[in-house]
């Protein structure tokens, strides 16, 4: 079936992709995993701050990194493909006004990340974005940027957001969330603005906007689970990405719950507000070995071997583990079904405000091939260790995370399941299959 769709900044025919997933054979071997999403973002952004020539490597070929590229382009940016992965940055550390809206497509940070930026520039701008995107909640942002001296118009929090570009002034904001892109997004403001700019926020939450600000001369100071900038000029530099352990997450627990699976991953980013699942792997009694560890543009990676643990037990994740592993718990949800007993997950209804609702579409299609799993008001419970039955089709409700999750299911079930719509892992992790098929 082909039908049209906002995709990155195109619209697009794009054939719905129904994937066929097989119980798999052991997994074994050796890949790389491709660029961390949202330090791509940040290099993109960053650079195109900074005065002067900056080279990104291993820049990620998931198309929400490719709206963040293409946006900078129209704010006057130039930007040139050296090839896929490698990207040359030559700016005079200023943007100019873009003549049309600025295209979000699906990706969360582009937006919210950008309205920081476009809150304090001499100039309007509009951001727009795909379907799911316009219904994801931007209120989050808007609030603390209006405090800063923002003015956006919203559809009652809502894209597309209108930003009439306004002096700033720095303030101390208590974030009731732990959300890097709110942090982000009021530091990206505050770097521009009169003063200085605080975030505290509950639990720290990832901060590779605070590293790459500082790689990049930024004055900018952390304390635990507080962040303070000063308006500073960013110096431009070569960024090389670590790969995404978020995408190395998929493998992982592949990797555990297959039968006679041991390879490695190379290059994952282990900065520790990333590593939730390292902990909850130790929690439920296997274990991820970490070993060549070292440092790019201030973020540190390693390689990783991951073997099947057949004795894994079901445990609790909540409070200060969520936002260290806030993308990998659908697929942690697959890894608790292959563990004995009851895993329970709390204070996670953030879920809900992903790219689907994802919470009550993970429960639903787990449910379908056979998991014990309910739904809670801000998590799940699930009960190990359940033969997966399999023998259906489910819905990625157009979620590239559900849909890598639901194929890792798709590995260890007895019969083969159909995913509908698995094209959305071209989102983040467009290398997916191949990789997979590396190791099989
Ligand atoms: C991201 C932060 C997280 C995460 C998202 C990427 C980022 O979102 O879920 O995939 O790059 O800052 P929240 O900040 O909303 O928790």
């Amino acid at each position: 079936m082909l039908y049209f769709s906002f995709f990155g900044n195109m619209i697009v025919g794009i054939e719905i992709m129904i994937k066929n997933v097989q119980r798999s054979i052991p997994l074994k071997g050796e890949i790389t995993i491709p660029a961390d999403k949202s330090i791509s973002h940040r290099a993109i952004m960053l650079a195109s701050l900074a005065n002067g020539k900056s080279v990104i490597t291993n820049f990620s070929s998931g198309a929400d990194c490719w709206s963040t590229l293409n946006i900078f382009k129209r704010l006057g940016i130039e930007i040139n493909e050296i090839n896929k992965k490698t990207i040359e940055i030559k700016s005079g550390g200023y943007l100019q006004k873009p003549f049309f809206p600025l295209d979000a497509g699906n990706s969360g940070t582009t937006t919210r990340l950008l309205t920081g930026i476009l809150a304090g520039q001499g100039f309007d701008s509009e951001i727009i974005g795909d379907t799911s995107l316009s219904k994801r909640p931007m209120k989050r942002i808007i609030l603390p940027l209006t405090q800063m001296g923002a003015k956006i118009d919203s559809v009652d929090g809502h894209l597309p957001l209108t930003i009439h570009g306004e002096k700033l002034h720095g303030i101390i904001y208590n974030s009731p969330i732990s959300s890097a892109q709110v942090k982000s997004s009021i530091l990206l403001a505050g770097l521009n603005a009169e003063g200085q700019t605080t975030v505290i926020e509950p639990v720290q939450s990832r901060n590779h906007t605070e590293l790459m600000l500082e790689y990049m001369g930024a004055e900018i100071s952390t304390d635990n689970n507080k962040v303070t900038v000063l308006p500073s000029k960013l110096t431009a530099k070569d960024i090389e990405i670590v790969g995404d352990i978020s995408s190395a997450a998929f493998f992982i627990v592949a990797g555990l719950i297959i039968p006679g699976s041991d390879f490695v991953i190379k290059n994952v980013g282990i900065n520790p507000t990333r590593t939730g699942i390292f902990d909850i792997v130790k929690r439920m009694g296997g274990e991820v070995n970490v070993f060549n560890r070292r440092i790019l543009a201030g973020e540190e990676c390693a390689d990783i071997r991951v073997q099947y643990t057949d004795s894994l037990r079901g445990c609790v994740i909540e409070g200060s583990d969520i936002p260290k592993l806030i993308d990998e718990l659908p697929v942690i949800a697959v890894l608790a079904s292959q563990a004995e007993g009851e895993t329970i997950v709390k204070n996670a209804e953030d879920l809900r405000n992903k790219e689907a609702d994802r919470i009550t579409c993970l429960v639903s299609e787990l449910k379908k091939i056979g998991a014990d799993i309910d739904e809670t008001a801000d998590g799940f419970i699930i009960s190990g260790k359940s033969k997966l039955k399999g023998g259906v089709e489910l819905q990625t409700y157009n979620d590239h995370r559900l849909a890598m999750s639901f194929y890792v299911a798709g590995l260890v079930c007895e019969e083969d399941i159909a995913i509908e719509g698995f094209e959305w892992t071209n989102i983040s992790f467009p290398e997916f299959e191949e990789l997979m098929s590396l190791l099989k």
